[in-house]
């Protein structure tokens, strides 16, 4: 009888010492931080010439907000590699507008987007270029 009690009572403490052990919450621990990215992008074998100058553009003027390879930034832009950027809803005459009028926010909540300084319109359509080579690769068309 002793022995069982015993045996209990050992049991109990490891329990105890088991759930002491567990993290306190794993569910906040995988929570996406601010500036994470929030698609994962397949990147093209190889880029045209074009291309590589867009993303040298994009990379300068649009990926501190819509992050590497257009993944998108957690609580700040969106990844523009994603199903309502396709070629059909969101032709290439909507990226000169928004880099030189801004856009107002309405797909997401980041806010708006101010105008972008300083890029040209050739630097855009080179840009829309490497956006459109990224989307084909990752199913977007
Ligand atoms: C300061 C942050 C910021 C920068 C820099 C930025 N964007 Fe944006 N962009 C946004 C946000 C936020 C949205 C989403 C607006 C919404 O809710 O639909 C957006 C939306 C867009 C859209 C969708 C337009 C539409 O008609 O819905 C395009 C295209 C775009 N950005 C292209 C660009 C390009 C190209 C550049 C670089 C030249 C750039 N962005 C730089 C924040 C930014």
């Amino acid at each position: 009888m002793k022995r069982t009690l015993f045996g209990i009572a050992l049991l109990a403490v490891a329990a105890g010492a088991f759930l002491l052990m567990q993290p306190p919450d794993t569910q906040t621990t995988d929570a996406p931080l601010a500036g994470d990215a929030m698609v994962a992008v397949q990147i093209p074998a190889s880029f045209t010439e074009q291309e590589q100058m867009g993303q040298r553009a994009f990379d300068a003027a649009c990926a501190s907000c819509h992050g590497t390879n257009a993944q998108g930034r957690q609580d700040i832009a969106p990844p523009l590699v994603h199903k309502i950027y396709e070629p059909s809803h969101h032709g290439d005459a909507s990226f000169l507008l928004a880099a030189q009028n801004g856009v107002r926010a309405h797909h997401w909540r980041f806010g708006d987007m101010p105008p972008v300084s300083g890029v040209t319109r050739a630097e855009v359509m080179d840009i829309v270029a490497y956006i459109r080579a990224l989307q084909r690769v990752n199913g977007i068309n």
